[in-house]
């Protein structure tokens, strides 16, 4: 059993954030209070072994959710695999995952699902939950079987990496999501709009000379999802939003009432297309990162509740190819084990956005919205739990990460504030850094 003393708990789901003693055992939070004796405690215990923690100066809250990481797993494992990045996951404080289907092939069948999960299962560090494609192949035609991949166990649908263009597919996909239930993942990207272009359209990249993709690319499919949502009532989730006009869109459907949810990521939080430079490759994303003012609304909107959560779009890539000139290398950045202290350095400590805010955004809006549990430390819930000390620096050293990627920004930086501790139902399986 762990006792967790005098540690400041953020609980979402009970409105806490306050001072308390947590009691972990048996696989749950068996108890939380503002004060316990050693006799209550070793009442509590029934003759387990007690594991008492100084939690003064340290946060607990409930296991982020992340419900966009690209794992790689089948196909592409020289990047990622579904073992590496699930324990990048937990050593970031993340304690489920939402494991993105463009892999080689793609999550477009029940079997392959089941791949994923099983594989999830087998490395035992976060939970790991498949989404399925929208489309059979992720061609952007016919669609796949949603049903069948639910009962496998998907989590969502998506096509995430390239966006659905035919209108009447996407209305068609929104449809079925009313017989499972369960969320599109839409990646708005107007392929003919965004064409060759690598960073955002607009000063910086004529100074880079690089083709731009203009905001509008993403905003114009917001507008279209937005409004085929509202006709069908289907369940749509929009990931990694950065313009201020998806930010006013999405405000506006959802003081109508359409069904939907919407995702921002860190890297679009905190920096802007004006500091990339030609050998930025590792700030290389897509969508781009975007101007001052997108930063704002992106802000301001996750503020409001605009945007319900932050996810990272995890996306690994091998250095070789990060290494190429910047039109050349794929877009993405490697984010699990750096994205909770880069929020918490960039925008937490400078007062942009609370951490109660923060945590609510990583754990229970995305386990409301995606049917998950977590997103609480209630008495009697599986006991996905981070202690995060907002004291401890660190250096992102290459020897350190364990995943397989080195794509991030903050290679060789050092970011202050990371969880220290991790249990996923109750068993540690990251402590000091290190993951066991
Ligand atoms: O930057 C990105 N990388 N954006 C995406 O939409 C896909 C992802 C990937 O799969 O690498
Ligand atoms: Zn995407």
């Amino acid at each position: 059993m762990w006792w967790l003393k005098e540690v400041w708990v953020i609980d979402p789901s009970q409105n806490l954030s306050a001072p308390r003693d947590v009691l972990i055992k048996g696989g749950q939070v068996l108890e939380m209070s503002s004060s316990l004796t050693e006799e209550e405690v070793l009442t509590l215990a029934q003759g387990e072994q007690v594991e008492s923690i100084n939690g003064k100066g340290k946060f607990v809250f409930p296991g982020l959710i992340d419900v966009h990481t690209h794992l790689r797993e089948p196909g592409q494992e020289e990047k990622e695999d579904i073992l590496s990045g699930s324990r990048a996951a937990v050593r970031g404080g993340f304690t489920t995952i939402l494991a993105m289907a463009n892999t080689k092939p793609v999550i477009d069948s029940r079997a392959l699902v089941e791949f994923v999960r099983l594989q999830g299962e087998r490395a035992g560090y976060a939970h790991v939950l498949p989404i399925g494609t929208v489309t059979k192949g992720m061609q952007g035609g016919e669609l796949a079987e949603m049903m069948d991949m639910k009962a496998g166990g998907a989590a969502a649908f998506s096509d995430d990496g390239k966006n659905i263009q035919n209108a009447e597919v996407m209305r068609l996909s929104l449809e079925y999501a009313k017989l499972t239930g369960l969320p599109i993942i839409s990646h708005c990207e107007d392929k003919d709009l965004a064409g060759e272009g690598q960073m955002r359209r607009g000063m910086a990249s004529a100074r880079m000379g690089l083709k731009g993709i203009p905001a509008s690319a993403e905003s114009v499919i917001v507008a279209r999802d937005l409004l085929l949502a509202e006709e069908t009532g289907g369940k749509l989730h929009l990931a990694h939003i950065s313009t201020t006009e998806s930010v006013d869109l999405i405000r506006r459907a959802k003081e109508r009432g359409v069904d939907v949810s919407a995702e921002v990521n860190p890297h679009h939080l905190i920096f802007c297309d004006e500091e990339l430079g030609i050998t930025d490759t590792a700030l290389k994303v897509n969508p781009p990162l975007g101007s001052p003012r997108d930063r704002e609304s992106l802000i301001e909107g996750l503020r409001d509740g605009t945007l319900d959560m932050i996810a990272t779009d995890h996306a690994p890539h091998t250095q070789s190819e990060k290494a190429r000139p910047f039109a050349e290398a794929p877009f993405g950045i490697a984010s699990l084990e750096t994205a909770l202290s880069a929020v918490w350095q960039y925008l937490v400590l400078p007062g942009q956005l609370s951490l109660d805010r923060v945590i609510e955004a990583w754990s229970l809006a995305p386990a409301k919205r995606f049917g998950l549990h977590g997103g609480s430390l209630k008495p009697g819930t599986p006991a996905d739990i981070v202690l995060f000390d907002p004291e401890f620096s660190e250096m992102i050293d290459s020897a350190q990460l364990v995943s397989k990627a080195r794509n991030t920004p903050f290679l060789g930086k050092t970011l202050q504030g990371f969880p220290i501790m991790v249990w996923v139902e109750g068993r540690l399986v990251q402590r000091d850094r290190s993951v066991l």
